[in-house]
């Protein structure tokens, strides 16, 4: 396939050496004690961050909402939503941030916006306006017009997310809702996302993940239309603003990198075998789970019944597809987020958890931590549903969406507000984890991630830069970068072996827990292990 070249396709350099780490705002921490996180309380927690090592912060929407989706409908993309703050507090929350040497990223919801968007409304009422999707029939999927315009418009996710019109990439006379990409409202809408990043932008942010990014052009067979747009929107921020990223909720690196993204992240759906790649790795069966996925053993599960082959051919198709364009964009690879079941969920939990970091933070790919991951908060079963958080009998995203376990005080120090007043409950577990112990104690979950992102950060080799070799797909995994150094990870709760070869047996142990090597090449990885050598 012979695609159209991609702008400034080196990029920023920053992200290929990024630490991300996501975090939902509602949840991190409360400086007013309302019972919801805000900036002001984020920005108290910057140097948490910094000492944990993270260069790269994404919020989940904070824009003014009505909450029917946590946010991820918009009425307003140039204003916060009043409950973390003000636009200048979110500007001085970016400035702290970049005094720590961290960079904030937002959250763009570009394919659609709240039913209380004004736009909305007017176009709602107004049969000339084509900023949405409208249909003079009840066409399927579509939803009848709340206001005075006769007619039904298209949703993009829940019927609350009217799609922006972006236009469909194929029209059809019997389906006259189906306007050219270059129609007005489209062009609005595409002038709009400019407008709305360049304020951000210009507030001091560094870029966006995009929400549902494959969704704007409608009926696009191969995304040519869709990636056309992304790249148009890569080609303005390379000349206005080329510090900044666009990152994709996408799935699949492989298809979205070429449309322009700087990164994507593999997810539970999208990409080589509907999202397999990432549930053959996390994907234990609870919290998150669609019943149209497949069920599947995945690796890091203490039965070890799993297998890293359908990761390891994800990688290598997306390793492969990104070949002709180096640089341009990179593979993210989160351990969880705020859609998805967190690490410790279902029977994974406690010492599981080190092995997972282990492997995800010496991975090719951009490392993502779901915020309170790296303390192994749990999901949490059995809450009712929080701002839309219920997408199924068996999935619900509140589990994962809990308040950050900052201390062993009362709400886990993450507000001071009644217990019964805070945005979510927090785990009610007596022992569940929390920062300020964790902190304390240097043998802690806490400690090896920081140890581990300080390894990745001194060793370009361990990141994005460095070769891979994969020499065992069972347990243990185990694995070379850049030639030089040795990873072994066995999450299950038996022991393994593995035989390397003379040349591949390591001398240093850089960081090891349970992992050792006999000199004839022996490796004997315990239960629950991980090491990182140097050769
Ligand atoms: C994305 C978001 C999710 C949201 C949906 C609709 O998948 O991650 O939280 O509900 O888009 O905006």
């Amino acid at each position: 396939m012979t695609r159209p070249p991609m702008p400034n396709p080196a990029g920023p350099e920053w992200p290929a050496d990024a630490v991300l780490y996501q975090i939902y705002p509602q949840s991190y921490a409360d400086s007013d004690g309302d019972g919801i996180g805000d900036f002001a309380g984020l920005t108290a927690r910057l140097e948490y961050l910094a000492w944990l090592g993270v260069s790269a912060v994404w919020l989940t929407p904070c824009f003014d909402s009505p909450f029917r989706d946590a946010g991820y409908d918009v009425r307003d993309y140039l204003t916060t939503a009043a409950r973390y703050g003000s636009n200048e507090e979110l500007a001085k929350l970016t400035d702290a941030a970049r005094r720590y040497g961290i960079r904030v990223v937002l959250d763009l919801v570009a394919g659609h916006t709240s039913d209380q968007h004004p736009w909305f409304l007017a176009s709602a009422d107004d049969p000339a306006d084509h900023r949405y999707i409208w249909s003079d029939r009840a066409a399927e999927g579509f939803v009848a017009s709340p206001g005075r315009r006769a007619g039904w418009y298209r949703p993009n996710f829940f019927d609350c997310q009217p799609a922006l019109n972006y236009g469909y990439a194929r029209q059809d006379p019997a389906e006259p809702w189906r306007q050219p990409i270059d129609a007005e409202g489209p062009r609005a809408n595409r002038a709009a996302l400019r407008e709305t990043m360049a304020q951000w932008l210009a507030a001091g942010v560094s870029g966006f993940r995009v929400d549902m990014a494959s969704s704007l052009v409608k009926d696009d067979p191969g995304f040519t239309e869709t990636g056309r747009l992304w790249r148009e929107m890569r080609g303005w921020l390379a000349e206005r603003h080329p510090d900044a990223i666009l990152l994709a909720e996408w799935g699949d690196p492989a298809v979205s990198v070429p449309m322009g993204f700087h990164g994507d992240f593999f997810l539970h759906f999208g990409g080589p075998g509907d999202g397999a790649a990432l549930r053959s790795l996390w994907h234990n069966g609870t919290g998150t789970v669609d019943e149209t996925w497949p069920p599947a053993a995945c690796y890091f599960d203490a039965d070890g019944a799993g297998s890293m082959e359908t990761f390891v051919a994800a990688w290598q198709r997306t390793v492969d597809a990104l070949a002709d364009a180096p640089g341009s964009g990179h593979a993210i690879l989160p351990t969880a987020n705020h859609d998805l079941s967190r690490l410790a969920c279902g029977p994974r939990t406690g010492e599981q958890l080190a092995p997972a970091f282990a492997f995800q933070l010496t991975w090719p790919s951009v490392p993502a931590v779901y915020y309170g991951d790296e303390i192994g908060m749990r999901y949490v079963p059995g809450l009712p549903d929080k701002e839309g958080s219920v997408l199924g009998p068996q999935y619900n995203r509140a589990g994962s969406r809990t308040p950050m376990q900052w201390d062993s005080g009362p709400n886990a120090g993450f507000s001071t507000a009644p217990a019964d007043r805070l945005y979510l409950p927090v785990d009610p577990a007596a022992d569940r984890p929390d920062v300020a112990t964790q902190r304390a104690d240097t043998g802690s979950l806490l400690h090896v991630v920081r140890r581990l992102i300080a390894l990745r950060r001194s060793h370009p080799a361990l990141g994005t830069h460095g070769s891979l070799e994969v020499l065992h797909t069972g347990y243990p995994l185990v694995y070379l970068r850049g030639g030089r150094f040795l990873v072994v990870v066995n999450p299950r709760r038996e022991p393994a072996r593995f035989a390397l070869e003379q040349r591949h047996v390591p001398r240093t142990a850089l960081i090891a827990h349970g992992v050792h090597t006999d000199p004839d090449g022996t490796v004997h990885a315990e239960g629950f292990s991980y090491a990182v050598f140097e050769l």
